[in-house]
């Protein structure tokens, strides 16, 4: 059984000028795969420290296996979560937003325009994905196999 929190990075999410389906796209993808369960699940705007505190709790108090944020990995002056994500990570995985890069390559050369991050705090691995539900069901459905077995070298 893997824990797994969400964090949507949206400002007009958080707003509630638009609704979130980048969540539920996760929670979607999740719920084909055995033993991933989500318990957190958060909507903050694309500002970094909140981002990053939020991270910070889902590893070290909640102990979460694994943290997917969705959003604000592009180019808008405004994206920040691969910055957010930088300043918690103790150890980088850069394997993994290389296998979302490559398989989203197959779709789009626009995959290029994702900044994604990927790395380790403690026993919680923490994974950037674009905000597209689109991608992240393109994403998530290749990357979660290994995914597993990382997590369980982790444990
Ligand atoms: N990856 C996949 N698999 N499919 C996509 O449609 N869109 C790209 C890229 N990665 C895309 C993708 C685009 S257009 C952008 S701008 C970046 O992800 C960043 O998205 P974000 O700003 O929502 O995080």
């Amino acid at each position: 059984m893997y824990k797994v929190g969400i964090i949507t990075a949206s400002d007009k999410g958080y707003a509630g000028t638009r609704k979130d389906l980048s969540g539920p796209a996760i929670e979607e993808v999740l719920s084909h795969f055995k033993g991933f369960q989500v318990q957190k699940y958060v909507m903050l705007p694309d500002e970094k420290d909140m981002l990053s505190n939020m991270m910070r709790q889902m590893a070290d108090e909640d102990q979460l296996d694994l943290i997917l944020t969705t959003g604000g990995t592009g180019f808008s002056k405004r994206d920040v979560t691969p910055e957010a994500t930088l300043e918690v990570i103790q150890r980088r995985t850069p394997g993994v937003p290389e296998a979302m890069r490559s398989i989203s390559f197959q779709i789009t050369p626009r995959a290029m325009l994702s900044r994604a991050e990927a790395g380790i705090r403690g026993n919680t691995l923490i994974a950037n994905m674009p905000g597209s539900p689109k991608s992240i069901k393109e994403i998530l459905e290749y990357i979660l196999p290994s995914i597993e077995h990382g997590l369980d070298i982790l444990k």
